[in-house]
């Protein structure tokens, strides 16, 4: 159970125009280390999530009038109030997520880098004074914000994937309507009383937590005061929440799914790959988007990589994220743990090696072992589809290009990664994959300062860094004319 310092950070309901909306229809919250219900949350509704938005509407103007320097001081006060919370942070969001505590406390700070930055980043929306095609004119460019800015956000990292986001629309002068997974909402609230905490006025950070999720969808995708919707998710609700916002013309920006190639050449330092390839892999039991997928080998190295890996993983200890000694948590809930098995025993079937794990243990249904296959092909299930669970299959190739086209051949094209150490080939694999974002002898990418997004059908549109708030950001043309009337 939950052993906080500040109790009153575990809050159950949604938070709308700075209130806490408690209903009496429930939804339990279940802790995925032992299947047991951890708390029951208010379920909200479709009215509920209009009002959420019109909240939202009726803050905005006031909100945006802010100074950029006005703004980054309520964010910098959230920063602080979620990192002297940390612990209590991570507590809330490893007994409804399942990962690490460590890992758990990892993303509590990863989340407050984003507010952090984009306190600061927020102060520097540059405008544009561009020379005229005639002296009588001049023209101005002006950066605003966009408006009302609605989001959806994953289980997987239920307080970072809200940071990200909020920090830079809160920053940009929008304001902002998150449902966060109805999975996950224990850290999403604790957010949001944060938030109150750090003086926001009612209506900036609105907060909607209802199991209806297409009712609460349409809200957030097709209400008329909503100006921009932001998701992080899978590529196939990206495709729909897309097609709805379509029909009222909303900016979108989506961070979808990945199928993350890792490549190890003959030349690379072949102890980093090992260590590159275990934290880009078995991250949040490889729950993660940018997750290494496929991990593909040049031949002169192939069998060395995999002996070492094997004896790596075989480490790894798999228990409840709140127990000090566990190195990877359990996956959400069952049925994710079976359709990772499932792609595992149809690539066995296909001619796949089982090397390690390939089950779930006595420890519960959702605890899938870490989990290391050779001889796969690109083409099997394990390799096509996106594992999101801790699962490495290893493939083989022979030749430089042979593995970018492999390593292209996907849908997808959020993350991938390679290790060599030749310049001349570092710098035309890198330009060659079709990926947004490329580890080279590096298996972990993701920080504030850097820009997170994918190329392909993984989304659109980048979070964090200088280029994170563009997506929260209009840009108006001013023409100002009869410059040389006397
Ligand atoms: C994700 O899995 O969607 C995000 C992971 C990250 O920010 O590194």
């Amino acid at each position: 159970m939950l052993n906080l310092n500040d109790p009153t950070l575990l809050k159950t309901a949604s938070y709308i125009d700075g209130r806490w909306l408690i209903t009496d229809n429930q939804i339990p919250v279940i802790n995925p280390a032992n299947g047991q219900e951890l708390v029951s949350i208010c379920d909200a509704d479709v009215e509920d999530a209009n009002r959420a938005v019109e909240a939202a509407h009726r803050a905005l103007p006031q909100w945006s009038a802010l100074s950029a320097q006005q703004r980054a001081n309520l964010l910098r006060n959230l920063f602080q109030l979620m990192m002297q919370h940390q612990d209590d942070l991570a507590q809330i969001l490893t007994l409804e997520q399942g990962k690490t505590f460590a890992e758990a406390k990892g993303e509590i700070a990863y989340g407050a880098s984003f507010i952090e930055w984009f306190a600061e980043e927020g102060k520097r929306i540059y405008g544009d004074v561009i020379p005229a095609p005639s002296s009588d004119k001049q023209i101005i460019v002006l950066k605003q914000p966009i408006g009302v800015v609605s989001a959806i956000t994953p289980w997987n990292f239920p307080n970072a994937m809200i940071s990200r986001k909020a920090a830079a629309a809160l920053a940009a002068g929008c304001t902002f309507v998150v449902r966060p997974a109805t999975q996950t909402p224990l850290s999403a609230m604790a957010m949001a009383e944060l938030t109150h905490r750090a003086g926001f006025p009612p209506g900036v950070f609105n907060l909607i937590v209802g199991k209806d999720s297409q009712g609460l969808g349409s809200v957030l995708t097709q209400h008329p005061h909503v100006a921009k919707f932001t998701f992080t998710g899978s590529t196939g609700v990206g495709k729909k929440l897309i097609a709805q916002c379509a029909t009222s013309v909303k900016r979108v920006s989506m961070e979808l799914g990945g199928n993350a190639p890792f490549i190890v050449f003959d030349d690379a330092d072949i102890d980093e790959a090992v260590q590159g390839a275990l934290a880009s892999k078995y991250r949040n039991s490889g729950q993660t988007c940018v997750c290494t997928n496929r991990i593909l080998v040049q031949k002169g190295v192939y069998a060395q990589f995999c002996e070492k890996f094997i004896e790596e993983t075989a480490k790894l200890k798999l228990g409840a994220g709140m127990d000090a000694d566990s190195h990877i948590g359990p996956m959400i809930n069952a049925k994710a743990a079976n359709d990772v098995d499932e792609l595992v025993q149809q690539s066995i079937d296909q001619g796949a090696v089982l090397k390690l794990g390939g089950t779930t243990t006595s420890q519960g249904p959702n605890y899938y072992l870490p989990t290391v296959l050779t001889n796969v092909s690109n083409d099997m299930p394990i390799a096509s589809n996106e594992i999101f669970g801790p699962v490495s299959p290893i493939i083989q190739f022979e030749e430089e290009s042979e593995v970018i086209e492999l390593a292209n051949a996907t849908e997808y094209g959020l993350a991938a990664y390679f290790y060599s150490r030749d310049v001349g080939r570092i710098f035309r694999v890198a330009k060659a994959l079709e990926f947004g974002m490329v580890g080279i002898n590096e298996g972990a990418i993701s920080n504030a300062a850097a820009p997170f997004g994918g190329m392909k059908q993984s989304g659109n549109g980048r979070e964090g860094s200088r280029y994170g708030l563009d997506d929260y950001l209009e840009i108006k043309y001013l023409c100002l004319g009869g410059l040389n009337n006397t």
